[in-house]
């Protein structure tokens, strides 16, 4: 009799290899699945400069002119994602710095250089979707149906008095945490989070 152990039947390796193979995809599909939902759960962001008075805009453009506060936006929006009415990527398309813009239109279905979206609710979710920070970015009708679902602000509220047509929505401060604060001669910026419910 040989001392060597009989090899395993060849139908019976394959089979083993073929389970192997399944456990692995299976614990693969696991994390892809993790991935999303931590993708679908990431936080709604919202940036937007503003005056005291909550003046956002005036006619096709911005009633003021802040050069330092403008390049801050470009700063933080670089290869992110924004979220823009028609209107505003109209007039602010060609400065943006970020990786993809995703812009609410019921009236248009496709934009060179730009993902069209025809409610906001598909917009936030095909945000949530890609990777990096997702920011609700204007103008007044876009900030008015966001602001409830969004998580975090950046606003820069710019000194002096402007007339404007265009207005960011009223909110209570006590529904929010300042946690950043900078003051700049022409602006302040400020940081918000939304207080956690029953905080
Ligand atoms: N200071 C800031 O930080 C800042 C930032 C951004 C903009 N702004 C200012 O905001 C002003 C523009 O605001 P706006 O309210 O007139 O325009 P907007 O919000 O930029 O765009 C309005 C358009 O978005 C589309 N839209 C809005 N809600 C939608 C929905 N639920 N489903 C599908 N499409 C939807 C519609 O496009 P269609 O007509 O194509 O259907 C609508 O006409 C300008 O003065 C601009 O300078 C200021």
């Amino acid at each position: 009799m040989s001392s060597q152990s009989t090899p395993a039947p060849l139908v019976h390796r394959h089979s083993r290899r073929l389970l192997a193979a399944g456990r692995l995809l299976a614990r693969l599909a696991g994390v892809l699945l993790q991935v999303r939902e931590i993708q679908l759960s990431r936080d709604l962001k919202l940036i937007a400069a503003m005056t005291a008075d909550r003046v956002i805009g005036l006619g096709d453009g911005l009633p003021w002119h802040v050069p330092a506060e403008y390049g801050r936006y470009l700063q933080t929006i670089a290869g992110q994602t924004v979220i823009m009415g028609r209107r505003s990527f109209e007039i602010f398309g060609s400065d943006l710095t970020s990786r993809c813009a995703i812009v609410v239109s019921r009236s248009v279905k496709r934009i060179v250089g730009a993902a069209v979206c025809p409610s906001l609710d598909a917009a936030v979710r095909q945000g949530s979707l890609l990777g990096g920070e997702v920011f609700i970015n204007g103008g007044q009708s876009i900030y008015e149906q966001a602001l409830p679902q969004v998580d975090e602000m950046q606003l820069s509220i710019i000194k002096g008095r402007y007339a404007g047509d265009a207005y960011f929505p009223a909110f209570d401060e006590a529904d929010w945490v300042v946690i950043e604060q900078c003051e700049y001669d022409q602006y302040q910026w400020r940081r918000y989070r939304r207080r956690p419910p029953g905080a």
